[in-house]
């Protein structure tokens, strides 16, 4: 055993892993980073179609946000934000997103991970309610397969089972409403469009149920992305929000995959029309250089906000890092690398052979749906593709099918039974393709293991 596997296993808990096959199967090592490849501990090379956690969208070396990096930590490592206290870097960020902000905003607070920036505007949502003299309107409904963190308050918006079972969650006054996947949801013969009408039609039912006086925020991501890439049906968003609107409802747009342009516009909020009070955005913020994440708020939440600091004699919320320079400094240059590299256009130039080539796979055996959009996509693995019935999860097919591409050193998420796809925005097509290469490669595999073990 190579002495770190052992020192992995002695000291260390993964995240969002099974704990007793972590200690038997040990971990994987990476050591090194270049463009869109990383490298094993030994020297093993893989094509990293999920950008890490889909959040290394320049890839794993682009120098210009080091030289962001060391440049502000040999000017000025830290300096707090606190008490009107600031920092260039921070000031600038704050500025910039409000100036590319997909509507109107009118201040951002800083945090180091996307969990706090939902938990941030959790508690957002109920200071500005409490502070328009609504203190009834604290309810918060999210969606059940969606994702929004793992804090105590976004892990319990989360609508997935597995980010609850044993942590008493989800806490008093979160909500779920349907699960707009039209693959697994829909009813027979039923389009797209009937579809989104009845998952809003079940929306405003639980509003009316709960009393629309007791409701206070939506949290949504444009799409959901740990849920399996669920793409929203047609029309779903334009419905949604004349709903919330009707109810005087805050709509929050989780941006933390969509942010940056992964869904082939800038932001996910623009490919869906979507006119949010606050938006949420993290992993591209920094392209996973340095953790930091970022709440932008609206003008009117914001003047409610002073009220409510007025009354009690400061806003009194914040993080030591919130602000902190050097994140802030690779922030800004990730944002300009976006810029410099015009990464949306590349985005907006491979994904359709990324779509085409992946969704090529909705006739494999193994495979139900294929799913995405821009340089997002699920493959959705079924046992019977006619009534989409699922694999025994004790087979674990999808992290069969993930280890037999990383056998071809390709590195994708298996999330259940559905492999997720979210390559760096800097792919070229020639990378494409050896993906969507390796794909059929281990499905294929898998596939005959399964049928040869049957
Ligand atoms: C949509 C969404 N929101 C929030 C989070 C939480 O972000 P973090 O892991 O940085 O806390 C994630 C993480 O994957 C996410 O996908």
């Amino acid at each position: 055993m190579k002495p770190n596997t052992e020192l992995d296993i002695n000291s260390y808990i993964h995240p969002q892993s099974n704990l007793t096959a972590q200690e038997k199967l040990g971990p994987m090592i990476m050591t090194r980073g270049e463009g869109v490849h990383v490298f094993d501990d030994q020297e093993n090379k893989y094509l990293d179609s999920v950008s890490g956690l889909w959040c290394v969208t320049l890839g794993y070396n682009n120098q210009a946000i080091k030289d962001a990096a060391t440049r502000q930590l040999d000017q000025l490592p830290f300096f707090q934000t606190f008490a009107n206290k600031s920092n260039n870097p921070t000031i600038e960020l704050a500025a910039k997103l409000l100036e590319i902000a997909p509507v109107p905003m009118s201040k951002v607070m800083f945090q180091n991970s996307g969990s706090e920036a939902v938990d941030t505007a959790i508690k957002l949502v109920w200071y500005y309610q409490n502070a328009r003299g609504k203190s009834q309107k604290k309810k918060i409904i999210s969606r059940h397969g969606s994702y929004h963190g793992t804090t105590i308050a976004a892990a319990s918006l989360t609508g997935l089972p597995t980010m609850h079972a044993q942590f008493d969650l989800p806490i008093e006054g979160i909500l779920h409403t349907d699960n707009p996947n039209y693959y697994r949801f829909s009813e027979k013969d039923e389009t797209e469009i009937e579809f989104a009408s009845r998952c809003i039609k079940n929306l405003e039912k639980l509003i009316l149920h709960e009393g629309p006086e007791t409701i206070g925020a939506f949290f949504a991501e444009p799409v959901m992305g740990t849920g399996g890439v669920i793409v929203p049906p047609e029309t779903y968003f334009e419905k949604l929000q004349v709903i919330l609107k009707k109810y005087d409802i805050l709509l929050i747009a989780d941006e933390v995959i969509c942010g940056f342009g992964r869904t082939g516009n800038y932001w996910g909020c623009e490919t869906y029309n979507i006119k949010p009070d606050m938006i949420a955005c993290a992993k591209g913020l920094s392209s996973a250089y340095l953790p930091i994440s970022a709440l932008l708020v609206s003008d009117e939440i914001y003047q409610t906000m002073k009220k409510g600091s007025d009354k009690v004699g400061i806003f009194g919320h914040g993080y030591t890092y919130s602000g902190h320079p050097a994140c802030a400094a690779v922030a800004l240059e990730t944002l300009n690398q976006y810029y410099e590299l015009d990464t949306l256009n590349n985005i907006r130039k491979v994904s359709p052979s990324f779509q085409k080539g992946l969704r090529q796979f909705k006739n494999h055996p193994l495979v139900g749906d294929v799913r995405g959009v821009g340089l997002m996509v699920s493959i959705e693995i079924v046992k019977d593709k006619k009534t989409k019935e699922s694999f025994d999860p004790a087979l674990m097919i999808g992290r069969k099918i993930e280890d037999a591409a990383l056998s071809h050193g390709l590195i994708l998420r298996a999330l259940g039974n559905n492999l997720v796809f979210a390559p760096p925005f800097i792919i070229t097509q020639s990378e494409i393709t050896k993906i969507i290469e390796i794909v059929g490669l281990a499905l294929d595999e898998v596939h005959n293991w399964y049928e040869g073990n049957s």
